[in-house]
């Protein structure tokens, strides 16, 4: 190692001109990497700006398309989707009805679309129980819990009812226990065995989710999450989580959220082999625009640098708010 060390190695030669820099370069974004997450609920015309993620709505139907068509333009292809519905209750049953808002949503965007795009689905109840919790609750040992097995029933029916309005890839986001299983099962058995699952294997239960909350409209009543997403603490549980997930038949794996999460990312890449999913969350977005709008950072810069370190840790996907000005800042150059 000695003979091959400074003077005669200078690191500082590959960055001298700047298109050498260029040759270099080991990771580059590509807008085909990008997944949009949106927001859609009832109605027409509406087009409300979320307070806490500035540039993101929630929409109605006919301004998702046009909210859709722009980003495709923009060389956009995959979009996660999310409902608030008309009404919630204790099971969240709005989710399941073949005329729900995410129902009615993926119908509009396939006929318009066809298979320009790609439309993922969030599945989860949280947006749609009245008590803002991501699946039906018992009681357990006297505290009131969300009910794995009795949640494993209706998500299966969640995806299947995505799957026969337009939805490509069904993402369970609920941290429940056999929800790969289970959801396999289900869209098998309804005929769908070509529909993929990207898994939220590695969820966290993080402070980082709280604008998406108000997106979304779906806070926990009571309580919080930590008893099914994972502890913040913990790196050998998300191996864990993903092996079981794969096990079960996850076609994609998810780490969320991703920015404190980047060793996650890392550890699932390195040991699976696997496409890996990154959920860059509604909190990481909103520090870099609330930064960026005070003048405190340079939100350009900023903003690729944090896509580039998610991808550089080993993401093949990004799901982020970022989309559309990435995009554009992309092509750009
Ligand atoms: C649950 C879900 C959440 C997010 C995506 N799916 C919220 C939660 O678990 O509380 C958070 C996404 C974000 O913060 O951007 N359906």
């Amino acid at each position: 190692m000695n003979s091959a060390a400074f003077p005669h190695v200078r690191p500082r030669r590959l960055r001298f001109n700047p298109l050498v820099r260029d040759m270099v370069r080991e990771t580059a974004l590509d807008v085909r990497d990008f997944i949009l997450p949106l927001f859609v609920r009832p109605g027409s015309g509406i087009r409300n700006e979320i307070s806490s993620m500035p540039g993101n709505f929630q929409l109605s139907v006919d301004r998702l398309i046009d909210e859709v068509g722009a980003a495709k333009d923009l060389g956009i292809r995959g979009f996660i989707l999310f409902g608030i519905p008309t009404f919630k209750d204790a099971t969240g049953s709005s989710a399941l009805q073949d005329d729900g808002i995410v129902q009615q949503a993926l119908r509009a965007l396939k006929q318009t679309f066809k298979n320009e795009v790609v439309l993922l689905t969030d599945e989860c109840f949280c947006e749609y129980t009245d008590h803002g919790h991501c699946g039906p609750l018992c009681e357990v040992q006297g505290r009131m819990d969300v009910d794995n097995d009795a949640t494993l029933e209706i998500l299966a029916k969640q995806c299947v009812s995505h799957a026969m309005a337009g939805a490509d890839i069904v993402a369970p986001s609920g941290m429940m226990d056999g929800m790969v299983q289970a959801i396999r099962a289900g869209l098998d058995e309804a005929g769908f065995e070509q529909i993929p699952i990207m898994s939220y294997a590695a969820k966290y239960a993080s402070g980082f989710y709280g604008p998406f909350r108000e997106a979304a409209e779906s806070p926990p009543q009571f309580g919080d999450r930590g008893s099914y997403q994972m502890d913040p603490a913990n790196g050998d549980e998300a191996e864990r989580e993903v092996e079981l997930d794969l096990a079960e038949g996850a076609d994609f794996i998810m780490v969320k959220p991703a920015l404190s999460y980047l060793d996650i990312i890392r550890r699932v890449k390195q040991r699976f082999h696997v496409p890996v999913a990154a959920y860059n969350v509604s909190g990481e977005y909103a520090m870099v625009k609330a930064a960026g709008a005070k003048g405190w950072i340079d939100e350009r810069r900023v903003t690729l640098e944090i896509l580039t370190s998610i991808k550089r840790a080993g993401a093949d996907l990004i799901l982020t708010y970022h989309c559309r000005d990435a995009a554009k800042w992309l092509k750009q150059g």
